[in-house]
């Protein structure tokens, strides 16, 4: 080992000491994760590229991909790219302090967890295994729709849940209830998700939704029983509308987080309607193509909201920088699809902690060389959006 790499392990080692970070990986990973393998990839991009090579073609495709053109997965990376920053220089930044209070959480970081469904294409039983790693990482992390109930021990603190409804106002109720007593503490609630979507790789695989819950690949011969192509139209909650929020308050005093507005009308009736905070999100552009990138989105919706509720924002987060940007623009947190998959799609539990730390890092070195050494520090005057 070089002395680089043995200086790399050590801090990372300080950082996560006490962690089961080398602990032995799950089966499903099948070959023996070890702390170098750990420490290869050096930013998020690589990670996926390791993931990539150890991922069954149909699940890489499913986590990767966007929805037909893949316009707006494209332009939400662009959107970061076409945003820089200004940053303050003579600005003491020997204290970086990455802790905000959200809705009476305290969060250790601004970067959270966002649902992922599916994550059992990569390994069996991964929502628990992304807690886990939520868990040493002390990171809020939500849980995908469909797994909420499940992580019996071992549930980070901040553990919100996710659904996309459900047909009645009893059902809201009985949810939130059920949320509640497992000990959620946040109720993202979906809101661009009424159909499902048109997924042109997945339609060129034969991906069959089934996979999401048996994971790939399918046994020999096996036929998809519900292919993409069946699955595009099919209804999800297209009959919802924003009096769902109040259901699910009536169930549970929780918080009720509205993912998925974009547009900033709809950002003023999410808090005319009870939200305790939006989520400027475009599912990671997995639901609509050509709809617009988060961050060009994000402002508006921040200005029609007038600091009411809290704005969170997801979509193309790969950097410590990216999240500068985002809380710049209005958000008071990020969420994060697909980097943490990378880290589990190549490492299991400790690529995933490796992600977190990764990018926690890299956001505390931009706030240090941004003259922002709290998140209240980092405003729109440092920041310019340009095409
Ligand atoms: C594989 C996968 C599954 C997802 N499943 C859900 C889901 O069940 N519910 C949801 O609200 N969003 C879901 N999303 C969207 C993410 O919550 C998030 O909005 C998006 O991934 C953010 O973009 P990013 O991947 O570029 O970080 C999913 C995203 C991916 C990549």
């Amino acid at each position: 080992m070089t002395t680089t790499r043995r200086n790399a392990l050590r801090n990372l080692l300080a950082f996560t000491a006490g962690s089961p970070l080398f602990a032995q990986s799950p089966d499903a990973l099948k070959e023996k994760v070890n702390d170098e393998d750990v420490l290869g990839p050096v930013n998020i991009h690589e990670f996926e590229i390791v993931a990539r090579k150890k991922l069954h073609k149909l699940a890489y495709d499913f986590i990767a991909g966007g929805v037909e053109d893949e316009q707006t997965l494209r332009a939400n990376r662009s959107a970061f790219e076409h945003t820089v920053l200004l940053p303050r220089v003579m600005v003491d930044t020997s204290k970086v302090d990455l802790h905000l209070s959200f809705l009476g959480m305290e969060l250790d970081s601004p970067i959270i967890i966002a649902p992922s469904g599916g994550k059992n294409l990569v390994l069996p039983n991964a929502d628990e295994v992304v807690a886990a790693a939520a868990l040493v990482s002390k990171t809020a992390v939500c849980s995908a729709t469909g797994v909420q109930l499940l992580l019996s021990e071992g549930k980070p603190l901040n553990w919100w849940a996710n659904t996309i409804g459900s047909p009645t106002e009893a059902s809201a109720k009985t949810y939130a209830k059920r949320v509640k007593e497992s000990g959620g503490k946040a109720i993202v609630l979906t809101v661009d998700n009424q159909y499902q979507s048109n997924r042109d790789r997945n339609n060129r695989n034969k991906f069959d939704y089934g996979y999401m819950q048996t994971g790939v690949p399918p046994t020999a011969g096996q036929k998809p029983r519900r292919p993409a192509t069946a699955a595009m139209w099919e209804p999800h909650t297209p009959g919802m509308t924003w009096n769902y929020i109040g259901w699910l308050k009536s169930g549970a005093n929780l918080p009720v987080i509205v993912k998925g507005i974009l547009n900033p009308e709809d950002a003023a009736l999410a808090v005319q309607n009870g939200a305790d905070a939006i989520v400027v999100s475009n599912h990671g552009g997995r639901q609509m193509d050509t709809v617009i990138a988060t961050l060009d989105a994000l402002p508006a919706c921040v200005d029609a909201v007038g600091g009411r509720i809290p704005v969170l924002m997801d979509g193309g987060i790969r950097r410590g920088t990216d999240v500068v940007k985002a809380l710049a623009l209005g958000a008071k947190a990020v969420l994060i699809g697909r980097a943490p998959l990378w880290g589990l799609g190549a490492f299991g539990q400790p690529g995933v902690e490796r992600v977190l730390w990764m990018l926690n890092a890299e956001l505390k070195l931009a706030m240090g060389l941004a003259g922002t050494p709290t998140l209240a520090s980092i405003n729109r005057k440092i920041v310019k959006q340009h095409r």
